[in-house]
């Protein structure tokens, strides 16, 4: 089989862990890098647990490259109420001893999309700084990467705002910058990470499984564990794994072709994902995808097979 060569971009928290650890098991993807940004966690966290996590998962050869500390224009807006002051949910796995990389995550990324040229998929799942400088610094890099799976944004609603979802509200610039590039984009938002879920059954039996990676999950998923309690969640979202899930399983998800744009003056409204889904004002560029619906019962169903493996 010709596995799919992806670049996964995190701000690795608790839900990017998972969506890793899941990416280094899925027979149909190679991971050919992964970079840490600023997000859920300062970036020494993020960097430090993205190499953590792949040697966790037996794949320490996988580099891992440093890149934003920082948004390109606003200040930094952490998440430790979820993801805890270390990025894990204050879960503690081994170092990693794996060489630290000093090239830059944008560097880093285009050499390998000129390596990977019209093949390369970006599974990006925290602020898009990475992306948007790796654009502004090789803007022919539009030209290698075949498509960017983001997570972020929603077609209607947020999270940390009553408009705007997490990973586009932290830099609102580079998500407008990404989406504007010309790469094609398959956005999968609110609309549609709200629906992966894992549920209590499922929750149980990762945790059961009691190796590494099923510990990990137990260790790190308190803080979101209070706060399905506390918001009466479905399960507990697993956001981060439906861009890579889909890279894999495309079938397992529902999309409709759209134009985004991302508000990033508006006193309330900045970071929202403006879609014209539901106008009759349809965009003039329309280069992107946004997924609103999933099989939850095969998402659930491969992740808890993946983990069983660990
Ligand atoms: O809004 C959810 C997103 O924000 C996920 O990527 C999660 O890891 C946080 O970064
Ligand atoms: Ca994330």
């Amino acid at each position: 089989m010709n596995k799919i060569p992806v670049w996964f971009d995190t701000d690795i928290g608790v839900d990017d862990a998972v969506a890793l650890l899941v990416a280094c098991r899925l027979e149909e993807l190679e991971i050919v890098g992964v970079s840490a940004v600023a997000g859920n966690t300062p970036l020494p966290n993020a960097f430090r647990n993205a190499r953590d996590v792949l040697a966790l998962a037996g794949r320490k050869e996988i580099k891992v490259y440093p890149g934003a500390d920082r948004p390109l224009v606003k200040e930094l807006f952490t998440a430790e109420y979820v993801h805890g002051s270390n990025g894990l949910g204050g879960a503690e796995i081994p170092l990693s001893d794996a060489p630290i990389e000093e090239t830059k995550a944008w560097d880093a990324l285009y050499e390998k999309a000129k390596e990977y040229s019209g093949e390369l998929v970006v599974c990006a799942v925290g602020p898009l700084t990475n992306i948007a400088t790796a654009i502004f610094k090789h803007p022919d890099i539009i030209e290698h990467i075949k498509v960017l799976n983001i997570m972020g944004g929603a077609a209607d609603g947020g999270n940390i705002t009553p408009c705007a979802e997490f990973n586009i509200y932290v830099d609102p610039h580079a998500a407008e910058n990404v989406m504007k590039s010309g790469i094609p984009v398959n956005l999968f938002g609110l609309d549609v990470t709200h629906k992966a879920f894992l549920d209590d059954d499922d929750i149980d039996e990762i945790v059961s499984y009691g190796n590494a990676a099923s510990k990990l999950f137990k260790d790190s998923n308190g803080l979101l564990y209070a706060a399905r309690e506390r918001l009466d969640w479905s399960g507990l979202c697993e956001h981060d794994s439906c861009p890579v899930i889909y890279t894999a399983h495309p079938d397992w998800f529902v999309g409709q072709e759209c134009g985004i744009y991302v508000e990033t003056q508006g006193k309330l409204t900045i970071g929202k994902t403006v879609t014209d889904l539901w106008t009759d004002f349809k965009f003039e560029d329309r280069h992107c995808h946004i997924f609103l619906d999933v099989d939850r019962t095969r998402f659930a169903g491969l992740i808890k097979d993946i983990y069983r493996t660990y």
